[in-house]
C-alpha cells in the first residue's frame, strides 16, 4: 500500500479525500461540483504541507501524522505470511474475538459499519481488487478501526484453504458478483 504514487506525491495529510456528510456545502452544491471542490481544496492542503514556505515545525507535524496514517492502513491489510500454508486466528488478530468474514466487501461500507457497530468483534473482508481493498484499508485507518483487516486474494482459496478451520463465526455474502443481469 505504501507504494501508491499519492502517497509519495502527497506526505502531508490523506490526500484521498471523502467529502464529509454533514460537510458545509454538501447539500447546497450539486454533489460532482462539490466533490471536485473538495478534492481541490485537499490537493492544494496536500501541495502546502509539502511547500518549503512552510514552517519547518508545521510541515513536519504534517509529515508525521500522514506517516501514522499510512502505516495504519498498511497494518489495516492483512497478507498472509505463506499462502500454501493455513493460517492461525492470531495471524490474523492479536486480539481473541469471534470473527466475521465479508466475502467480496468491495468498498466496504457493510464492513466498516459492522466494524463501528460491533467493536468486540473482529471483522475481516475478503477482496480481489487492490483499489477496493486500499480504499477500506485508508478509509479503517483514518477512522482508528482496529478491529477489521482486509485481505486481497481469491475468496474461495481463502474459505478452502487459508483460514482456520471452524474459525469463521458469521460469513457475509452481499450483492455477489457476478450475478445474473438480462443481457448475461
Ligand atoms: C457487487 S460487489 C459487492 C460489494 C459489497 N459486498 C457490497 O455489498 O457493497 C462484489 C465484490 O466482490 C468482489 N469479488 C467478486 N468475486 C470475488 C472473489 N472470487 N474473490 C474476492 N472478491 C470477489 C468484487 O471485486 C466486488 O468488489
Amino acid at each position: 500500500m505504501g507504494g501508491h504514487a499519492a502517497d509519495r506525491r502527497d506526505p502531508g495529510v490523506d490526500c484521498n479525500p471523502r467529502p464529509l456528510p454533514g460537510a458545509r456545502g454538501a447539500n447546497s452544491l450539486p454533489a460532482p461540483v462539490f466533490n471536485f471542490m473538495a478534492l481541490r481544496a485537499n490537493t492544494a492542503l496536500c501541495t502546502f504541507a509539502n511547500s518549503w514556505h512552510l514552517p519547518r515545525v508545521i510541515r513536519e507535524e504534517f509529515q508525521k501524522k500522514h506517516a501514522e496514517f499510512l502505516a495504519a492502513a498498511e497494518r489495516a491489510q492483512w497478507v498472509p505470511a505463506d499462502i500454501l500454508q493455513r493460517a492461525q486466528l492470531s495471524d490474523i488478530f492479536e486480539r481473541p474475538a469471534p470473527l466475521e468474514v465479508d466475502i467480496g466487501c468491495g468498498e466496504g461500507a457493510f464492513l466498516l459499519e459492522m466494524a463501528r457497530r460491533h467493536p468486540e468483534r473482529n471483522f475481516l473482508g475478503i477482496e480481489r481488487l487492490l483499489g477496493r481493498v486500499s480504499k477500506v484499508c485508508r478509509a479503517a485507518a483514518r477512522e482508528g478501526l482496529t478491529n477489521v483487516r482486509v485481505l486481497r486474494l481469491e475468496s474461495a482459496y481463502v474459505m478452502k484453504h487459508i483460514l482456520p478451520l471452524g474459525s469463521v463465526s458469521v460469513a457475509y455474502v452481499s450483492f455477489p458478483d457476478p450475478w445474473p443481469k438480462r443481457h448475461h
